[in-house]
């Protein structure tokens, strides 16, 4: 295969400002100054993924406005293949995002271009599903494109590893496709899941549950394993979730099992944590000797 991974989602230019705490309505507050970063949980994933050394395709849009070239420079200084990355006119994805004291966060997402996604770009990107040997998903971009990847992947081999993030109801059929399907608590909850064997209940072949600093929790039909996180000092929890399923997705593009690959994808998940930004402070494997 030419590509461990093939990442199909959004992509977004983080404006991120720190506050000691988030203004009411109606209320004003001083926060720090702006800092711009490359983010959007499907470019996150990609560029997790590169980083570590995978052979990563991007299939997305972004705009045209200045951050669309900030967002393709980004993409494309990690290596990342962004042919099948769209240049749609109008703005590109933005979140808004507040970091409080803990480095905890609240995100805004205005999709710009990531909500002209479809189905009909996934149709256009056909054999680069055949050319994948994970196909990794999140839900920033349209459910129908979502699906239509999700679909292809199958139909081409590619294994499927979707992130239900932001959480939104989604058809069963993709909830069976997915292997593995990766949630958080909160993600899990609106799945009506509290453990794994509720969550094998909607359907998936495979599910990883992540808990922040207290790690994850793997299950398949042949049972259920608490991976731990490292200890480490929180800095900016933004996009953590992202490098971690970007590290799971390339670590079973290499052939892990589930278990083996979720150990690891914490460790880069953990590392992130560390350093302001999403893709920022995605770490290179030298970055993951002392954890
Ligand atoms: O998961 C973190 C990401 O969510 C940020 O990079 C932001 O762009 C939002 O999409
Ligand atoms: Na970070």
């Amino acid at each position: 295969k030419t590509y461990d991974v093939l990442v199909v989602g959004s992509v977004n230019a983080d404006l991120v400002v720190r506050v000691d705490r988030r203004p009411a309505a109606g209320e004003t507050v001083l926060g720090s100054d702006l800092a711009t970063y490359p983010g959007g949980k499907g470019a996150n994933q990609a560029v997790a993924a590169a980083r570590l050394g995978g052979r990563v395709a991007f299939l997305g849009r972004a705009g045209t406005d200045g951050q669309g070239d900030f967002l393709r420079d980004a993409l494309r200084g990690d290596g990342v293949d962004i042919t099948h990355l769209i240049t749609t006119p109008g703005p590109s994805g933005v979140a808004l995002i507040t970091l409080g004291p803990d480095g905890d966060n609240s995100i805004i997402v205005s999709p710009g271009a990531n909500g002209r996604v479809t189905e009909e770009d996934v149709t256009a990107a056909g054999p680069l599903f055949a050319a994948a040997s994970v196909v990794s998903l999140q839900m920033e971009v349209p459910l129908d494109a979502v699906l239509a990847a999700a679909r292809a992947a199958e139909a081409a081999g590619a294994r499927v590893v979707f992130n239900l993030s932001p959480p939104a109801a989604v058809p069963d059929e993709l909830l069976a496709l997915c292997d593995p399907l990766v949630v958080n608590e909160h993600e899990a909850a609106f799945l009506g899941a509290s453990d794994p064997a509720g969550l094998l209940a909607r359907g998936p072949r495979s599910v990883v549950i992540t808990k922040g600093a207290d790690g994850a929790v793997v299950a398949d039909g042949d049972g259920v394993i608490e991976v731990p996180s490292p200890r480490v000092e929180a800095v900016d929890t933004t996009g953590a979730g992202d490098a971690f399923t970007g590290a799971l997705s390339w670590r079973l593009a290499r052939g892990d099992d589930l278990a083996t690959a979720a150990r690891f994808a914490a460790r880069v998940g953990a590392a992130a944590v560390r350093v302001a930004g999403a893709q920022s402070s995605f770490p290179r494997p030298a970055d993951l000797e002392d954890m």
